[in-house]
């Protein structure tokens, strides 16, 4: 037997540390958090420490049996969240959170109609691939949901023609990862709060990549000041274990159908999730990532500036565009320079470091990409 979804890579990796991933003796700098899922580094002690408590006492028990974990969880969640967003659907992945946000947007408005970005990307299962743009990863399993319309991102005025009253909701990424690494600019979500609001739609912002601290704020939608519908989560928040959320408002919550899972909350996840939004929010882990993400982009600009199309991001959330294929410059990166980094697109190299990096990471890396496109 063998697996078939993934190209395995020639780096075997069994230890983390912090920053850091080993195969054998090779050391090397994760600068992709394994894909954004260790905003704390690898085997963070609170983390560690809370989920071994936790497998002692019990590993699971289902949700309608309440458990001090999930409750506390479900507090941190609701007192860290931007109000008056304070109910919380939790459960394994990002397309899971994201097919919850969607469903619940449907049963609460009665509308079906849903409004998604180009470049956009929420994931692969059939609702929230539905909502994804690129064709490549739509096109064998076609056909998906319908009444679906895209439009271009960061665009106030196509969202304003495109969202309607038979509109469920607009879902967007604050900053696109998997699209390219693309910011909204000023006022696109602010925009996007008033259009939505005045159809009687449901905005949900997509913080699977964006949440837990990595633009600078626990949330992105606090850094941009705009309280949406829904938020939903994943990758980071139990640092490395799977767990997701749809963190909604009353209004939402109050009519969200029929959903549910069977390991929707269970206590080790909670344990792990509480332990990293507590040391996120406790460390001051946001501060961190906006000061190393201006320092990261103005040394990568003074380095390499010249030597790439653009560089651009918010906080540790880092795209280069490269004038090349991305991968080649990512498999010199690993091999030559043992440095770990993602693609976002075909040619753009996308730093998404665990958020407690310091300085002499962000050298490390800017040396590194110097010498694989000077
Ligand atoms: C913005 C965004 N939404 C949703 C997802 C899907 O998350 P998952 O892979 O956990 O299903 C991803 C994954 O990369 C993502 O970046």
């Amino acid at each position: 037997m063998s697996g078939f979804v993934f190209n395995e890579k020639p780096i075997q990796i069994e230890r983390g540390d912090g920053a850091y991933v080993y195969d054998d003796g090779t050391e090397y700098l994760d600068m992709g958090a394994s894909y954004a899922c260790v905003p704390l580094g690898h085997g963070h002690p609170a983390v560690q420490e809370a989920v071994s408590d936790q497998l002692e006492k019990i590993t699971y028990v289902q949700a309608s049996y309440p458990n001090a974990e999930r409750t506390a969880l479900y507090d941190l969640l609701a007192d860290t969240a931007p109000d008056p967003i304070n109910k919380t659907w939790l459960c394994n992945s990002g397309t899971e959170a994201n097919e919850a946000a969607l469903k619940f947007a449907r049963s609460a408005t009665g509308n079906s109609k849903i409004v998604a970005t180009m470049q956009g990307f929420h994931g692969r299962t059939m609702g929230a691939l539905a909502t994804t743009w690129k064709n490549k990863y739509k096109k064998p399993y076609e056909p998906l949901i319908g009444d679906v319309e895209f439009v271009p991102y960061d665009d106030s005025e196509a969202l304003d023609e495109a969202v309607d009253e038979d509109t469920a909701a607009f879902i967007v990424e604050p900053v696109q990862g998997e699209g390219g690494i693309n910011p909204a600019s000023d006022g696109y979500l602010e925009a996007a709060r008033e259009i939505t609001e005045d159809a009687g739609a449901a905005l949900i912002f997509d913080e699977v990549q964006t949440g837990m601290g990595r633009t600078g704020a626990l949330w992105n939608s606090q850094r941009a000041d705009v309280a949406p519908d829904m938020i939903t989560a994943a990758k980071g928040l139990g640092n490395g274990l799977p767990v997701g959320t749809t963190l909604c408002r009353d209004w939402i919550a109050e009519d969200y159908g029929s959903h549910a899972s069977t390991f929707s909350g269970g206590p080790v996840i909670s344990a792990a999730a509480g332990a990293t939004v507590s040391t996120v929010v406790e460390d001051d882990v946001p501060e961190n990532a906006a000061a190393m993400g201006d320092y990261l982009q103005t040394e990568l600009e003074a380095a390499v500036g010249d030597d790439v199309r653009d560089i651009r991001g918010e906080g540790l959330m880092i795209g280069v565009e490269v004038g090349r294929g991305a991968n080649a410059a990512l498999k010199e990166l690993a091999l030559n320079h043992q440095v770990l980094a993602l693609p976002a697109g075909r040619t753009v190299v996308r730093l998404l470091p665990p958020l407690t990096i310091d300085e002499s990471h962000a050298d490390a890396v800017v040396d590194a990409l110097s010498e694989v496109v000077g």
